[in-house]
């Protein structure tokens, strides 16, 4: 059994060795002063005569004297213990000031998957399409190098290579220089956001949540460029929302979280010519580009627009969520900046993951495996999309992104959000709250929420969509 550990005692002698009714005073005045709390191990004996030189047994008396005076307990073999008494009392902890928070955001995700219920709304894709056996083996195969005591900041290099080398062979202009690797996408968002001096940022309206939530924790301003899934970009009204000067804009423009929707590349152009005339700089969040099947991809800003263009992408979704390894692709000048911001929020990231991720790029293995997901994820759209059109009441549409993760499913304004959300889980159907996903207090131009297919399976999804459908009759009635 391992004991307790033991508070070191300050003993006063007037500078003359400590003796046994030294040691009682000590103890008793710390113990009403409250300085040794109930419960406190006093140090062993031979621990104290060695700290303060006594003799032998002196100690001993001290501690048999403060047990009678029933101000502590002798325990066999565990030690001499502060006895809770009346003449002591619960001292008052000492008052310090509260911490002064913000309001928090709503940070639980109640639409990660796990939480009871079918997960209708959850960006995860199902682990049974990840490839956790290879990641193992490349992690076995990780293990058996000699750990590296240190690491590099800016991110594994043999991980930073291989991104780069991907990146170039999809037509990007990437160095490893240029790559810094983060927990995830979040952390590029974040160290982003925190190298801006100006901090005003576009960001499509709706938008993934907890970008936007990022972004106003730290003080930015937000401006909110109006995104229309069924009808595409009015690049007008993009161009008066770019006038107000913010100094970032970011974009998710393949599958679009939560709309699925995609650029096309006309809008690609325009957006990219309407930042330049405003001088605003473009964080590109790729998270859906090599989500096409048969090697198709989606041309990018980063490609369109070179290294001006801050590039981020993870392998969180697509490879395993637990790995937490994502990465920014930035133009040289910044990647100082970037660095030291990550350096200041968590100094690095651990080795082993990243050395695993190097490892099952390196082998060839993720393409294989994106290759096998887009199938799946494919299989599953279709198998979706037929639900839909076999389920769904009048007055209810969808996008339709062509594949990815997601799509918008928008339900009649008549049907209140709330009360559906709270009837659906009722039947064990979990989907996301989408208010926090709007920029600005207006009332939202869509009114819906993500259904997303990558997770469930077909069987799932449309038992999912039956209950959703029969929620919408009976709500509207
Ligand atoms: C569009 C988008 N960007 C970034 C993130 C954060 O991803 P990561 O898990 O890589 O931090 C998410 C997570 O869902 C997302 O949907």
């Amino acid at each position: 059994m391992s004991r307790s550990p033991y508070i070191r005692l300050r003993v006063e002698a007037n500078g003359r060795r400590a003796t046994s009714a030294d040691i009682i005073a000590s103890v008793q005045r710390e113990i009403l002063g409250g300085g040794l709390p109930a419960g406190s191990r006093l140090p062993p004996v031979r621990v104290l005569e060695a700290q303060l030189g006594l003799s032998k047994n002196t100690a001993q008396a001290a501690y048999d004297e403060l047990v009678a005076r029933g101000l502590v307990e002798a325990r066999e073999r565990e030690g001499v213990f502060v006895l809770a008494s009346e003449r002591v009392g619960t001292p008052a902890p000492i008052a310090t000031p509260p911490l002064p928070l913000v309001v928090p955001p709503p940070l639980s995700r109640p639409d990660a998957p796990g939480k009871g219920g079918i997960a209708l709304s959850t960006v995860f894709i199902d682990p049974e399409l990840l490839p956790t056996e290879r990641i193992a083996e490349c992690a076995r195969s990780v293990l058996r190098e000699k750990m590296p005591a240190q690491y590099d900041v800016q991110g594994y290099r043999p991980l930073r290579e291989a991104i780069a080398k991907r990146l170039s062979s999809r037509g990007l202009d990437v160095d490893a220089d240029d790559v810094v690797i983060t927990t995830g996408s979040q952390q590029s968002l974040d160290i982003v956001a925190r190298s801006l001096t100006v901090r005003r940022i576009a960001c499509e309206s709706p938008v993934y949540a907890y970008a936007k939530l990022l972004f106003e924790s730290l003080g930015s301003e937000l401006v909110g460029l109006h995104l229309d899934p069924f009808g595409g970009i009015d690049l007008a009204a993009w161009d008066r929302a770019l006038a107000q000067k913010p100094s970032l804009a970011y974009l998710i423009p393949s599958f679009h979280n939560p709309t699925g929707y995609s650029y096309s590349s006309a809008e690609l152009r325009g957006v990219l010519e309407l930042c330049t005339k405003h001088g605003v700089a473009i964080l590109e969040d790729d998270w859906g580009s090599d989500m096409l099947s048969d090697g198709d991809y989606r041309p990018m800003l980063r490609m369109l627009g070179g290294k001006d263009v801050l590039y981020v992408n993870s392998f969180t979704k697509k490879l395993l969520p637990s790995l937490r390894v994502g990465f920014v692709a930035a133009h040289p000048s910044l990647v100082p900046t970037l660095v030291s911001m990550k350096r200041l929020s968590t100094l690095g990231n651990a080795w082993l993951t990243e050395a695993v991720v190097a490892e099952f790029l390196d082998r060839g293995y993720y393409d294989t495996h994106l290759a096998a997901l887009q199938k799946a994820l494919d299989e599953r759209y279709a198998a979706c999309l037929a639900a839909l059109e076999d389920l769904m009441p009048d007055g209810v549409r969808w996008t339709r992104p062509g594949g990815g993760p997601t799509l918008w499913l928008d339900v009649p304004r008549a049907i209140d959000l709330a009360a559906l959300e709270a009837h659906l889980a009722r039947r064990g159907v979990v989907i996301s709250n989408t208010s926090a996903a709007f920029v600005g207090d207006g009332e939202p131009h869509l009114h819906g929420f993500r259904v997303a297919y990558a997770y469930l399976k077909p069987e799932e999804m449309r038992r999912a969509l039956t209950i959703v459908a029969d929620a919408l009759r009976g709500l509207a009635r």
